[in-house]
């Protein structure tokens, strides 16, 4: 089969090297079926593919997970990273950094880290993350991130426990010594998607948020950039996932898989190609799943006669899928969707009682018990 003429080349690749991460965070978007330690794939087989990512023209690897500082290979991961000429950012919770470690990481060739924070108040982060003692790490990474003189973002993904301090957050990040911040509302995916009744914020919570970060755009111009996700469930149109499917980035996941994005594997029926076995050229141009939601051909409507279709593409294919069994669908985040009433039933459950207390979570683990539906 030939590549489709106008496929373009892809200019990220988020590579998953390890699902192993000592946090739990409720929101994680990584699948629920993680990857065990003996499936992931070893050394020269990421060498290989960051090799043949950047003869294809990516530009930046983010070394991701899971907690990437898990694979005791990481330095020589960024070492062939830099030597095949790749940008690349760790993006990590610090926990399983020393101040060694990441002054070797810069030395290797690190360009950027990207660290994670759960909230500003150190008993709600660590309960967040599950893990006692993690705020006080982050913050020690942080330093030692800076130190080595790395440009460092600081992640922060709001939802209801946190989100009448996503200003207090970016206060944080300024004060960590960040140059960016992102203020990332949940995505409801993986284990997102299992949590959701705990995490989602009321639209009172969430306007509030909104309009507090972005006053705060104004107070920080010139100190700190803020890059701004603003909660699906309560948008008018869908974001453009991905920046199109298989348009602009793939990921790897720890066992090779290679995914248009992190939860397409949700979808029934798509054909995943693994490393181990075709090229990244080979995967990209020409495995089915990449090819399935290419474009604008595979669409229905109202997508297909909507003048956006270009924009965002008909927005999320897993979150379609999610919530109203066709993966074909406009996403139902979309007001034109005949689904979007079931988005704005969810979003309206979030109710003010709910908001006022400490939901249970079902933290992130290999093995983890899900609830009951
Ligand atoms: Fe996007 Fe489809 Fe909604 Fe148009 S109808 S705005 S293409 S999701
Ligand atoms: Fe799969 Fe959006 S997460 S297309």
């Amino acid at each position: 089969m030939n590549a489709p003429v106008k496929t373009p080349n892809p200019v990220g690749l988020l590579a998953e090297l390890t699902h192993r991460c000592p946090l739990g965070c409720p929101y994680c978007s990584n699948p629920l079926e993680l990857d065990a330690r003996a499936d992931e794939i070893d050394t020269a087989a990421w060498k290989k593919v960051f090799s043949e990512a950047a003869a294809l023209g990516v530009l930046h690897a983010h070394l991701s997970g899971g907690e990437p500082a898990a694979r005791r290979d990481l330095l020589e991961i960024v070492a062939h990273c830099a030597s095949v000429g790749l940008y690349t950012n760790l993006i990590t919770s610090g926990i399983g950094l020393t101040r060694e470690r990441v002054k070797a990481l810069a030395d290797a060739g690190l360009d950027h880290a990207q660290l994670s924070i759960q909230d500003s108040v150190g008993k709600s982060a660590d309960r967040i993350a599950g893990y006692e003692g993690a705020f006080a790490r982050k913050q020690a990474a942080a330093g030692w991130i800076i130190e080595a003189g790395l440009p460092l973002t600081v992640n922060a993904v709001i939802h209801r426990a946190n989100i009448s301090r996503a200003g207090e957050m970016v206060k944080l990040a300024v004060a960590l010594g960040a140059r960016r911040v992102e203020i990332a509302h949940t995505q409801y995916y993986g284990w997102g998607m299992v949590n959701r009744a705990a995490l989602m914020p009321t639209k009172a919570q969430a306007d509030a948020a909104i309009a507090e970060v972005e006053a705060l755009r104004e107070t920080y111009a010139g100190v700190i950039v803020i890059d701004h996700v603003i909660p699906d469930y309560h948008a008018q149109y869908p974001k453009a996932c991905m920046g199109g499917w298989a348009k602009r980035t793939l990921n790897v996941t720890p066992s090779g898989k290679a995914l248009p994005c992190h939860a397409a594997e949700t979808i029934p029926g798509l054909e995943f190609w693994n490393v181990r076995d075709h090229s990244l050229e080979d995967i990209w141009f020409r495995s089915p799943a990449f090819n399935a939601f290419r474009g604008t051909e595979w669409m229905q409507e109202p997508c297909r006669s909507c003048p956006r279709k270009e924009i965002d593409f008909g927005g999320c294919r897993c979150q379609a899928l999610a919530l109203t069994g066709d993966a074909r669908a406009a996403d139902p985040v979309c007001h034109l969707s005949p689904h979007h009433d079931k988005v704005a039933a969810i979003a309206a459950h979030a109710s003010e009682e709910e908001a006022a207390t400490e939901a249970a979570y079902v933290y992130r683990a290999i093995k983890s018990p899900l609830p009951a539906e």
